[in-house]
């Protein structure tokens, strides 16, 4: 079946969109992007990740994107593409557009690239087992804040993960351990849940929030505050959150097993309370 995606104010089939050798995109990793879940055709947390892209154009100064109808877009792109059971993602994309190579921008102005599809999602790593992790050495640039398509450091973090037999590898600078190469890091000590507070160094990722909600809400200790790579001994469990991984239990750091080396109890029920919130089958 050919899939159906969406590129610059039409549907059409995705082997006719053509992209620009000059689209800034391509050339400067000049964009932002969004990921977003679907389970059984309804987008989750839709209005934050849309919310997070708008602040996204607005911090680069891409002008002329209607963000706001990306909304229908995706879940048009989920009904076109039979996607209304079971998993699936959204990719948003936005460029600042196409015009000859110069530092500057545009001038006068281009208009943007929009580009989005959506797509059949297989969960990646054991939710039951955990997964295994790395640190690197953070070489991002210092606005991490922003989801830009510019993911070298990310892609070449996790493949340095993979390569080594781990699922994620988590950044780390200035020995604190920020998050995963895509998605969001928590710690537990003893009952206390502990995450690297909002800064121009980690994603505002919305599942974290989603956590932290959760974790206010049922009672469970939470701190955004930093964790250093000296206290990981000390960690009794950590976890992963985002929207492909959802919560996932880590169970080994560089080779240091947490814990009893399995998932932990706190992370368990964050984990139940975080699947209460997804649509259901049937
Ligand atoms: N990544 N941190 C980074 C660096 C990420 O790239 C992501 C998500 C997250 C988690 O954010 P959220 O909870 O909003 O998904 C944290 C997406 C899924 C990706 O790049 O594929």
């Amino acid at each position: 079946m050919t899939t159906t995606v969406y590129f610059n104010g039409k549907y059409l089939p995705k082997d006719e969109v053509r992209v620009s050798p000059e689209d800034r995109g391509f050339v400067f990793g000049d964009g932002v992007y969004e990921v977003i879940r679907s389970y059984q055709g309804t987008l989750f947390a839709l209005d934050a990740h849309l919310a997070r892209m708008r602040s996204g154009v607005c911090e680069l100064a891409i002008n002329g994107a209607d963000v706001d109808a990306l909304g229908e877009v995706s879940a048009e792109l989920v009904r076109r593409n039979n996607l209304t059971s079971g998993d699936a993602t959204v990719y948003l994309q936005i460029t600042r557009g196409t015009a000859p190579r110069a530092h500057f921008f545009p001038d006068p102005p281009v208009p943007p690239t929009v580009y989005a599809q959506a797509g059949r999602f297989t969960p990646k790593g054991d939710p039951v087992k955990g997964i295994v992790t790395i640190t690197v050495p953070d070489i991002r640039w210092a606005r991490c804040d922003i989801k830009t398509v510019q993911l070298l450091p990310n892609c070449l973090a996790n493949q340095r993960a993979r390569a080594s037999g781990a699922q994620e590898a988590l950044f780390v600078r200035d020995g604190v351990v920020l998050e995963g190469s895509h998605s969001s890091l928590f710690f537990v000590f003893g009952e206390e849940v502990r995450t690297a507070p909002k800064s121009n160094y980690i994603l505002p990722s919305i599942t974290r929030d989603i956590v932290l909600e959760l974790c206010r809400t049922s009672g469970i200790a939470a701190r955004e505050a930093p964790v250093f790579t000296h206290e990981l001994p000390r960690a009794t469990e950590a976890f992963l959150a985002g929207t492909t991984v959802e919560v996932m239990p880590i169970v080994r750091v560089d080779g240091l097993g947490l814990g009893d080396g399995k998932p932990g109890s706190v992370t368990r029920r964050l984990q139940e309370l975080f699947r209460a919130r997804i649509p259901k089958a049937g």
